[in-house]
C-alpha cells in the first residue's frame, strides 16, 4: 500500500480501517523502535471490535488494534546497550509508570498509571512500527521464529497465572477452559513439574486439542449443578480429596463453581478467564476447606522472561498453536476468526 507506518485502527464497533500514522521516532535514550511482523489476535481486542469497550475503557478516539507482537529492531536510542538494528523481539505492550508503589515492589502489571497498547486511550501494535522502552523488548533466542515471539504475550498470561497458582512439582492442576490461554496454563503447569494436568471444556474439539498438547486427562463439562460436576470430574480423572490447584481460563460461572467444589482443602485457585463482572461464589466451600483464592491479571517482573527462557528450551512448545496466517490487509479476518472460536491462534503478518 505504500504507506510509511501502515496501522489498522478501530474507530468504533465494527468500524475498522487501514490508516497511514506517523512513524515513530526514538525520543528517549531507550528508546527502541520495532518493525512488527506477526500480531496474535485475542479476546479483548475482538471485544474492542464488537462492543468498542471493555468495563470502563472505552474507546473515545480512533485506536490501533494489538498487543501480541513479535518483530525486528529498526532503530535504538543512544543508551540502548542490549539490542541492535536487526536483533528479533518479542514485545512487552505494557508500560508501567515505575514510580509508584505497585511498581517499585515488582508487581508492575498492577500500576496505577499503566499504558497498555490497544486499552484506549493508548494504540497498539498492529502497525508496521511501534515504539517501546528498551527493557519491554525481549530478544528472541535464534531457535525461536518471530511467529513463535508473537505468542509470548499469552505464554506471559499464562506464566503469570500459573505463578499465581504457585504450582509444585507433583502437583495435580485442572484447568478450566481450552482456549489459548488454559492451554498455555497446562504446558507452563507441565513446565513447573505438575503431574496431573486435566483440561476442562465444554468443546470437544479444543479438549481433543488439549490432550495432545499438554493436558494428562480432560473432562467435558455437563449441564448438572456444580457439585455433581465436580464429583464427576474428581472421579473420572482420579483426583482423590481434590485437585491441588485450579485455575479458570474460561471466565464461565459454572465453571468457577465447579473449580471451588473440586479443590482439595487448602487448595489454591486463581481466577484468569474474565466474564461476568459478578456472579454466585461458593462462599462456604471456600471458608471451610481454606483456600487460597487469587487473581491474575496481564504479567509482571520475570514473565516475559520465563516464557521465553521456556520456548528457547522447548519447555513450552508453541508452534502447535498456530493454526492461521493471514495478511495484514486481511487483518479484520483474524477478528472474525477469534470470534468464531476458529482454530487457536490466528496470526496477522506485519504490513509489508
Ligand atoms: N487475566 C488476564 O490477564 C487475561 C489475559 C488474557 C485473557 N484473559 C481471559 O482468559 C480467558 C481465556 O482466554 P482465551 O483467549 O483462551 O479465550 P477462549 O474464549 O479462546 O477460551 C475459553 C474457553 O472456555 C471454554 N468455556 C466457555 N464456557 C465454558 C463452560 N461453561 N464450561 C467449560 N468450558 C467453557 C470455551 O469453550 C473456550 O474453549 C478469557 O476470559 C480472557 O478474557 C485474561
Ligand atoms: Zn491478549
Ligand atoms: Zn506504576
Amino acid at each position: 500500500m505504500g504507506a510509511e507506518n501502515l496501522s489498522f485502527v478501530l474507530e468504533k464497533p465494527y468500524a475498522v480501517k487501514f490508516e497511514d500514522r506517523p512513524v515513530p521516532n526514538v525520543t528517549e535514550p531507550h528508546d527502541v523502535i520495532v518493525n512488527v511482523k506477526y500480531t496474535g489476535i485475542c479476546g479483548s481486542d475482538v471485544h474492542y471490535w464488537t462492543h468498542g469497550a471493555i468495563g470502563s475503557f472505552i474507546v473515545k478516539d480512533p485506536m490501533v488494534l494489538g498487543h501480541e507482537s513479535a518483530g525486528v529492531v529498526s532503530k535504538v536510542g543512544d543508551a540502548v546497550t542490549t539490542l541492535k538494528v536487526g536483533d528479533r523481539v518479542a514485545m512487552e505492550p505494557g508500560i508501567p509508570c515505575r514510580r509508584c508503589v505497585r511498581c517499585k515492589e515488582g508487581n508492575y502489571n498492577l500500576c496505577v498509571d499503566m499504558r497498555f497498547a490497544a486499552t484506549p486511550p493508548y494504540d497498539g501494535t498492529l502497525a508496521k512500527y511501534y515504539k517501546l522502552p528498551e527493557d519491554f523488548c525481549f530478544k528472541l533466542p535464534e531457535s525461536v521464529s518471530l511467529e513463535e515471539g508473537a505468542l509470548v504475550e499469552p505464554l506471559a498470561v499464562g506464566v503469570h497465572i500459573t505463578r499465581q497458582g504457585d504450582v509444585k512439582p507433583g502437583n495435580s492442576v485442572v484447568v478450566f477452559g481450552a482456549g489459548p490461554v488454559g492451554l498455555l496454563c497446562m504446558a507452563v503447569a507441565k513446565a513447573y513439574g505438575a503431574s496431573k494436568i486435566v483440561a476442562v471444556d465444554i468443546n470437544e474439539d479444543r479438549l481433543q486439542f488439549a490432550r495432545k498438547y499438554a493436558a494428562t486427562h480432560e473432562f467435558r463439562s455437563a449441564r448438572v449443578s456444580a457439585e455433581e460436576n465436580a464429583a464427576n470430574l474428581i472421579k473420572e480423572c482420579d483426583l482423590g480429596v481434590g485437585a491441588d490447584v485450579i485455575i479458570d481460563a474460561s471466565g464461565a460461572e459454572p465453571c468457577i463453581q465447579t473449580a471451588i467444589h473440586a479443590l482439595r482443602v487448602g487448595g489454591t485457585y486463581v481466577q484468569g478467564g474474565m466474564g461476568k463482572n459478578e456472579i454466585t461464589w461458593p462462599i462456604a466451600a471456600m471458608c471451610s476447606k481454606e483456600l487460597t483464592v487469587k487473581g491474575s491479571f496481564r504479567y509482571s517482573q520475570g514473565d516475559y522472561e520465563l516464557a521465553v527462557k521456556f520456548l528457547e528450551t522447548g519447555q513450552v512448545k508453541v508452534k502447535e498453536l498456530i493454526t492461521g496466517t493471514v495478511k495484514f490487509e486481511e487483518a479484520e479476518k483474524a477478528f472474525e476468526g477469534v470470534k468464531n472460536a476458529q482454530g487457536i491462534k490466528t496470526l496477522i503478518q506485519g504490513p509489508e
